[in-house]
């Protein structure tokens, strides 16, 4: 490629990142906890970054993953399976669900989990939960096999379900992970483009875009 089509190529890829600022949900994290298949989590990270979730965070006890976010940038499988959004979505592990908890905690984030089954006090369908009463929100998925921990589940606010209509007991977790953060993200931005801070505080007088052009 010669130095013009770099250039070009560079400022097309400066100008997509710019463009895609004022859609990403502030303050919005996925979590996944102890997953273990790459592609899934390769997949999340895809979905957390297509649909503008803020940051991805890992429960990587097996650390599988590197500690910093650069070595996971360079690491070949997560970003193969990621197709390279890895790159672009900021990534942070965990030695456990204890110290994501703690940390989340000390930066004031709430927990939803999501779970095919009954957990916990509050649960909700996907569709009837209120997404936008808490700041900053945290939406955790769960292992393969195991799905959710208790840990998780004592500290969350509310279960959200996808709702099942076939023989199959659950759906896969990147899937899963598409269809709660599309949804998630749909009423957060909504939120955002009506108002500027929490509680419904802060109504701009014309509501922000919530849908970015497509090319042509
Ligand atoms: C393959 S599932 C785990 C299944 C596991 N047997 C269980 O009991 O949860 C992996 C993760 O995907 C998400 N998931 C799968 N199906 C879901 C559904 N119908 N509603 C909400 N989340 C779901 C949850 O985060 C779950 O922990």
């Amino acid at each position: 490629m010669d130095s013009i089509e770099t250039k070009k190529t560079k400022a097309s890829v400066r100008n997509r990142a710019d463009a895609i600022k004022a859609f990403r949900c502030k303050n919005l994290i996925a979590v996944i906890e102890d997953p273990v298949d790459i592609k899934n989590i390769g997949t999340v990270i895809r979905n957390a970054n297509a649909l503008g979730v803020e940051k991805v965070y890992i429960v990587d006890p097996r650390k599988a993953l590197p500690d910093d976010w650069q070595d996971m940038r360079g690491q070949k499988s997560l970003s193969k399976t990621s197709v390279s959004a890895v790159k672009w979505t900021f990534v942070k592990r965990f030695d456990s669900t204890e110290l994501c908890l703690e940390h989340l905690n000390k930066l004031g984030f709430a927990s939803v989990i999501t779970s095919p089954h009954i957990k916990g006090k509050n649960n909700v369908f996907l569709h009837e939960g209120d997404y936008t009463q808490h700041t900053k929100l945290a939406v955790w998925f769960g292992n393969e096999r195991r799905g959710i921990s208790e840990l998780s589940v004592e500290h969350c606010e509310m279960c959200v379900a996808v709702p099942m209509f076939g023989m199959i007991e659950s759906l896969n977790l990147g899937t899963s992970s598409g269809i709660v953060l599309y949804e998630i993200t749909k009423h957060r931005r909504e939120y955002q483009s009506k108002y500027r801070r929490s509680r419904h505080k802060g109504k701009r007088s014309e509501p922000l875009p919530t849908i970015m052009p497509r090319d042509s």
